[in-house]
């Protein structure tokens, strides 16, 4: 900051370097930037930079706003601006998380969580991060901040299907849409500009359903909404219920509302039990035990599971083996599912199971790729099949003696 006369005050500021890809797709003239992008491109980290850029151009009083899916990563923005800023520049209020710069211009990060609290002030710039990831209500609402001062805006993300506001805004953008730029970033553009490391990338195309990684990697839509199994594949693994002998077995424990599924596979790897229940445990225990006699069996010891499997175990039943379920553990068992569905390596019938597999979700969080059944939606066959997949998958170690007479013994 250099005062050069009583009214007059220059700031100097040093712009970070940034990849070309990152210029492109945000600093320029456009009133609306959107940009669809591999994770860990560096959307988030060149959009604070040129939200910072756009409010030191602003006036006092001006607002900037940030905008995320939820509170959590609105935080991160806020903590990930003030590192980026030099402690002098700015002013930070915590509880609202907003930095008043040395110009008086404040920038506000925001969730998108209640987009009611979205209207009514004058924004001058804006930025909505993880865009697919929020409502389309909170754009709305940001849109009309943006009407009184004609206010640019940068709307940034991974693509996730085609079914949200995000997508089709892209598509107009796309097709060149006066006033609007649209960039699309892969992980190799990242890794080209070193931003991203390929065995990263490898490493993620490995671990990852195809059509997660197209997603999350390439900024590819894929067609299956956010299903990590792929609706083609799963209608390709619809076969009749079969009639031969289980197995293996997998075993979901009902926690609060769902149900108790027990799901058999015979040799070929196709369903040829299933049966859901609710009862109390001791009924259950007794069921389970009934269902799959001393056939080997995965079943959900997490939390109170622990002990229904200590029951299932009695009598010297070792055919009973337990699986918690983390994030992590979850993650590696849906990804080995997704894998033999993708394969066609198993079979199901029409009903609960392929349902429940069609409406399956995958998010990306920070820590990995969660999987779950939509809110209000049951994920016990999806979960009782994959643990009967694992247990089919795992390997069968056999001991045998042979007796040989001309073997020394040498110890
Ligand atoms: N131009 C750049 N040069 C070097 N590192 C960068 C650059 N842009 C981003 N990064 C780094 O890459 C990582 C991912 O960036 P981020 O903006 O969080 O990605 P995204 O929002 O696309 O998932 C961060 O550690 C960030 O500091
Ligand atoms: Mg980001």
């Amino acid at each position: 900051m250099i005062k050069t006369n009583e009214n007059k005050i220059s700031i100097r500021y040093n712009r970070p370097a940034l990849a070309n890809y990152q210029l492109d797709a945000l600093f320029n003239d456009s009133r609306y930037g959107i940009v669809e992008a591999s994770t860990k491109a560096g959307k988030t980290a060149a959009c604070l930079v040129w939200i910072i850029e756009q409010a030191l151009q602003g006036k006092s009083g001006q607002g900037f706003w940030w905008i995320c899916p939820v509170y959590g990563q609105a935080k991160i923005a806020f903590r990930r601006l003030k590192a980026g800023l030099p402690r002098e520049s700015y002013n930070p209020n915590e509880s609202d998380l907003t930095l008043t710069l040395i110009n008086g211009a404040r920038i506000v990060c925001k969730s998108a969580e209640k987009p009611d609290n979205l209207y009514g002030e004058d924004v001058f710039a804006a930025v909505f991060d993880e865009a697919s990831r929020a409502r389309e209500e909170a754009w709305h609402a940001l849109r009309s901040t943006l009407t009184a001062t004609r206010g640019k805006v940068r709307i940034i993300g991974n693509v996730k299907g085609r079914k949200n506001w995000a997508y089709k805004l892209a598509r107009k953008a796309e097709s060149g849409e006066p006033g609007m730029s649209y960039q699309k970033i892969t992980a190799y553009d990242a890794i080209d500009a070193g931003i991203l490391s390929e065995d990263e990338i490898e490493d993620a195309r490995r671990q990852l359903p195809d059509n997660v990684f197209r997603e999350l990697y390439l900024a590819e839509p894929s067609d299956d909404e956010g299903n990590p199994f792929g609706m083609i594949a799963i209608r390709d693994c619809i076969t009749p219920m079969s009639n031969e002998e289980a197995v293996v077995f997998g075993v979901d424990l009902a926690k609060s509302v769902d149900w108790t599924c027990v799901i058999g596979l015979d040799k070929e790897n196709r369903v040829c039990v299933f049966e859901r229940f609710q009862k109390p445990w001791n009924e259950t225990i007794e069921t389970v035990r009934r269902i799959v006699g001393n056939i080997k069996t995965l079943v959900d010891s997490t939390g109170v599971g622990d002990a229904v499997l200590e029951s299932l175990q009695k009598d010297g039943r070792s055919n009973f083996e337990g699986f918690k379920f983390t994030s992590q553990s979850k993650q590696q068992l849906m990804e080995g599912l997704a894998v033999a569905i993708q394969k066609q390596t198993i079979g199901f019938p029409e009903g609960v199971i392929a349902n429940e597999l069609e409406s399956f979700e995958y998010e990306y969080t920070r820590t990995g790729v969660k999987y779950s059944a939509p809110s209000g939606m049951h994920d016990d066959a999806v979960c009782a099949l994959a643990l009967a997949a694992s247990m089919a998958s795992k390997p069968v170690f056999e001991f045998k003696v042979y007796e040989s007479s001309s073997e020394p013994i040498y110890w």
